[in-house]
């Protein structure tokens, strides 16, 4: 029996130096070497995790513009700009300069560089339809930025919303001419929210047409929104009316301006109530002065930034939460729509010099 003992004593001993010693061999282990850790089969992994391929690459945005002519776009793009390097993302821009088929060229271009997302501002709404085509080939998806691509499967609407934007136009014309001879001007035909304008901009001066309040004297649309173009139509609308003109509907700042300066021409800058839209420095100066009457403050920095987050989380294949759909005679596209604001001399102030997106000493000076 005692023989039987010390041998179960002995076995015992060497059962626990083996385990010991096993113990030990798994902790020396060696830990800087190029091996990857020798796992159990079906055991986790405690060595951290090379970090996620997502979060290594960067992710990289195509923008196409269609112009820098207004200088809202300009404000547009330095927001993206600073938000991409912010966030650690790519930002590739092209400007199509009014031209449709540059801007589905310059896309092309973008999709071949392999970007992860595509914002577009459509020079053409019609034109821009096959722009989406080509991306989603390339399996690449696609931001419409505050004008809509129409009859195609546009991943993301973001805009403002248009029609309300004519209405506070249409509005404030309304509230500041009670009767008269009127132009009324609407944006590049080829820009759907053109059309939308227009609409917003109808609900209020179509009764007072109706009525016989206002008498249209000029109907006209501005070829790509382009300021030299309004300013001949103003000209012609004064001249053919021996200056009897007592209200303008000008459809964004630039065109407002082009209109102020047929006016003052005729010494009836400051007369006569002109709309806008945008908030440009210039629009803050003139209402500051006197010679326009209003505009449509769509704070850029909002869009802007809604657009960088949307794509980034597109490129992450996260849902971009939008809060609405917009049809563009193809399908309900998902949308995020931002609340334009009227600006005139009594909200100038709060609105766009306390916000901070136009500085006092610009548009007043001092
Ligand atoms: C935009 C306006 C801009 C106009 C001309 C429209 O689509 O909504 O803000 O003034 O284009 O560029």
């Amino acid at each position: 029996m005692k023989r039987k003992s010390r041998i179960i004593a002995m076995l015992l001993t060497l059962l626990l130096t083996v385990t010991l010693f096993a113990g030990c061999t798994k902790q020396q282990e060696p830990t800087g070497t190029n091996q990857p850790p020798q796992t159990p089969a079906g055991e986790e992994t405690k060595t951290p995790e090379p970090s996620k391929p997502a979060e290594e690459k960067k992710i990289k945005i195509g923008l196409s513009l269609a112009t820098l002519q207004e200088e809202r776009w300009v404000r547009d793009k330095e927001v993206m700009e600073a938000l991409c390097k912010e966030k650690g993302a790519e930002l590739a821009v092209q400007v199509a300069d009014l031209d449709a088929a540059k801007q589905n060229s310059q896309c092309e271009n973008l999709i071949s560089q392999g970007v992860d997302v595509l914002i577009v501002v459509a020079q053409d709404g019609e034109a821009a339809a096959p722009i989406v085509e080509k991306a989603h080939a390339a399996g690449i998806k696609v931001l419409a930025y505050d004008r809509m691509i129409m009859n195609s499967d546009v991943d993301l609407y973001l805009s403002f919303d248009n029609v309300k934007v004519g209405e506070l136009q249409g509005k404030w014309l309304t509230d500041n001419l009670d009767k008269g001879n009127i132009v009324w001007l609407a944006g590049s035909p080829t820009d759907n929210n053109a059309k939308l304008f227009k609409q917003g901009n109808a609900k209020y001066l179509q009764p007072k047409i109706d009525s016989g309040d206002y008498k249209v004297v000029m109907e006209q649309d501005v070829v790509d929104w382009k300021p030299d173009n309004a300013l001949k139509l103003m000209e012609n609308a004064l001249t053919a009316n021996n200056n009897n003109i007592q209200g303008v509907l000008a459809p964004n700042d630039g065109t407002a301006g082009a209109c102020i300066q047929a006016l003052a021409a005729q010494g009836l800058a400051g007369k006569v109530p002109v709309t806008g839209q945008d908030a440009e420095l210039a629009a803050a100066k003139r209402i500051a002065e006197g010679t326009q009457g209003m505009t449509v403050f769509k704070d850029t920095r909002e869009l802007g930034k809604a657009a960088i987050e949307a794509a980034i989380k597109i490129a992450k294949g996260e849902d971009p939460g939008a809060n609405n759909t917009v049809n563009n005679n193809k399908i309900d596209v998902p949308s995020i729509l931002l609340t334009p604001v009227a600006i005139d001399k009594n909200n100038l102030d709060k609105e766009l010099i306390e916000s901070g997106y136009l500085k006092r000493e610009d548009v007043y000076g001092n």
